[in-house]
Order: structure tokens, then sequence, then C-alpha cells
């Protein structure tokens, strides 16, 4: 694997089919999942690791973010990545930019509405990686279900020749989603926190049985929330974001809550004929607890 720190050197590395993987660095199988994904549909797999400032409204929170290159180094390198691209803040930003990404509607909502400016930082910073970058694929995980949307949305607004392609949550082998987040929980909060992936299942269960009310969908899910304090639970539509009152087009239900001090989001993807993606579970603990966190 190389690791390569300007955009000129990745370039000039692609081949004809290039996958890229952007990444805030600590991985997890979520990413690792990615990156095989990646692998198996393309002849160059380049993973970008860059803790974007523009996306985290506090400052602290940009500070607190783990940073581990040398062990996620040697988990790309094990996920036969080819190429690491590590940009330094000057790279990445080498002027002050006054040019920014605004995705309309689509941001609006959910962590939009709780996280403002977060949306535009991630648009802009996606928009940079695949402009400098130029790959034919990028990679992006179903657990940032707004996110996902908004970089789908930017491909035909933009005129990005790229494919994104999107790929299902991970979750511990209790239902908890992925998260670099989930390290932060103490012992009663991690307990307590798998609530918030069981009121999701509970409510795709209830989907399968022929709900398609949209508060009655949301109520389920509160229901599961005990211990937590709820930010919102929203049925949305999958192509705008937009929040909906009835299950009539492809959907995800997303929850954010606060447990413990900790932030978590999760969602499960729903379609009309009652049926729902909710992710692969792992059969072992996560590498987000191995001796290198
Ligand atoms: O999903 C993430 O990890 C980040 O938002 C991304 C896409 C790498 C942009 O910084």
């Amino acid at each position: 694997m190389r690791i390569v720190k300007t955009f000129a050197e990745c370039r000039s590395l692609a081949s004809d089919s290039t996958g890229l993987v952007p990444t805030l660095g600590f991985v997890h199988e979520g990413h690792l999942d990615l990156m095989s994904r990646c692998r198996r549909e393309n002849d160059l797999v380049i993973s970008s690791l860059f803790v974007n400032p523009l996306q985290f409204g506090d400052p602290a929170d940009f500070d607190a973010y783990p940073r581990k290159f040398d062990r996620d180094a040697g988990l790309m390198e094990a996920a036969d990545v080819d190429v690491l691209f590590a940009p330094s803040l000057e790279e990445m930003y080498p002027v002050e930019p006054v040019t920014a990404v605004v995705v309309k509607g689509i941001t609006e909502s959910m962590e939009g509405a709780h996280r403002p400016g977060h949306f535009e930082g991630v648009a802009t910073v996606v928009t940079k990686l695949l402009a400098g970058i130029q790959p034919d694929r990028a990679y992006f995980g179903k657990k940032d279900a707004q996110q996902l949307t908004m970089v789908t949305r930017m491909v035909p607004d933009l005129s990005l020749p790229v494919e994104i392609v999107a790929c299902p949550t991970v979750r511990e082998a209790d239902g908890l989603a992925l998260s670099s987040r989930n390290v932060r929980l103490s012992d009663q909060a991690r307990r307590l926190a798998v609530g918030l992936s069981e009121g999701l299942f509970a409510a795709a269960d209830l989907v399968a049985s022929g709900e398609r009310d949209g508060a009655a969908i949301e109520r389920t899910v509160t229901a599961q929330l005990a211990g937590m304090s709820a930010e919102y639970v929203t049925l949305a539509d999958r192509a705008s974001a937009e929040p909906i009152v009835q299950l009539d087009r492809p959907a995800f239900l997303a929850a954010a809550v606060e447990v413990g001090g900790v932030r978590l989001i999760d969602n499960v993807w729903l379609e009309t004929d009652g049926s729902s993606d909710r992710g692969r579970r792992l059969d072992e603990t996560s590498i987000l607890y191995g001796e290198a966190h």
C-alpha cells in the first residue's frame, strides 16, 4: 500500500477503474466492508483519511475525534487498499476557502436541523475528494442515510463523473450500529444504547406486518428508547430525505439519540412492500475495542 499526501500523486496512480472509500479514520468493520466491495469492483482502491474540520460544528468535537494513523493504515493495508490518501490540512485547504457546496432540502431536517453547517462541510469535502482524485466509483455506508442521499443527489446536480455505491450498515452482534463514538459509551450507556437498534427493528417488523402510517412507525421506535433522550425519530423519503407521513415510497426510518453524553444515529431502510434493510451483524466484538484503540 502506498501512502500518498497530494491529489496530484493520487491522480497519477489512477487506473481504468478506480474506487474511492472516503473516511475520517478510526476504521471499523463498516469501513472494511466498503473497502472489500471497492476491491471487488475496481482495479485500484484508494481510501482517504482526513478529519475534516468543516463538518464538525464544535471545535472540541473535532479535537476529540480519535486519530490513530498507524492503526488505520495497518487495517487498510490488510484490507488490500492500494493507496491511502492522507492529505494535510494545507493540501486540502491551501487557501482560506470562499467556496462551499450547499445542498438544499435534503440537508434541512434530521441531522441538518441538529448539526448546523455539518452537511455543508461534508458536501464540500466530498466534492473536493471527487474532483481531486477523480474516481470512477465512491463508496458510502447506509448508516449515514441522509449523507448518502445528499451525496447521491450531488452527482447529477454537479455533473460529477462518478458512481455512488451504497453499502449496508454493519452492527455489533446485539444490533448496535458501528460508530467510532461507541467506544465512548460507559457500560451502562452501552447496555441502554442497544434500545436504538431494537426500536428500529421493531418498527421494521411492524412494517412487515402491514403498517404504513408514519406516526405509528415512529412511535414504535420512541417506545424503545428508555434511558436515552431522542433528538428525532423520522420516517424520510430516501430520494429527498424529506419527512413523510406514510410509507408510500422507498424510505429510511432514522433516529438520533443521546445516551450517557454520547450522540448516536441509526436507521433502517424500508420498502413499500414491507421489506427492510437492517444491515449485517458481526459474530464477534468489533475491532473498535481492540488493543490499538
Ligand atoms: O462519513 C464520513 O466518514 C465523512 O462524512 C466523509 C464522507 C468521509 C467526509 O468527511
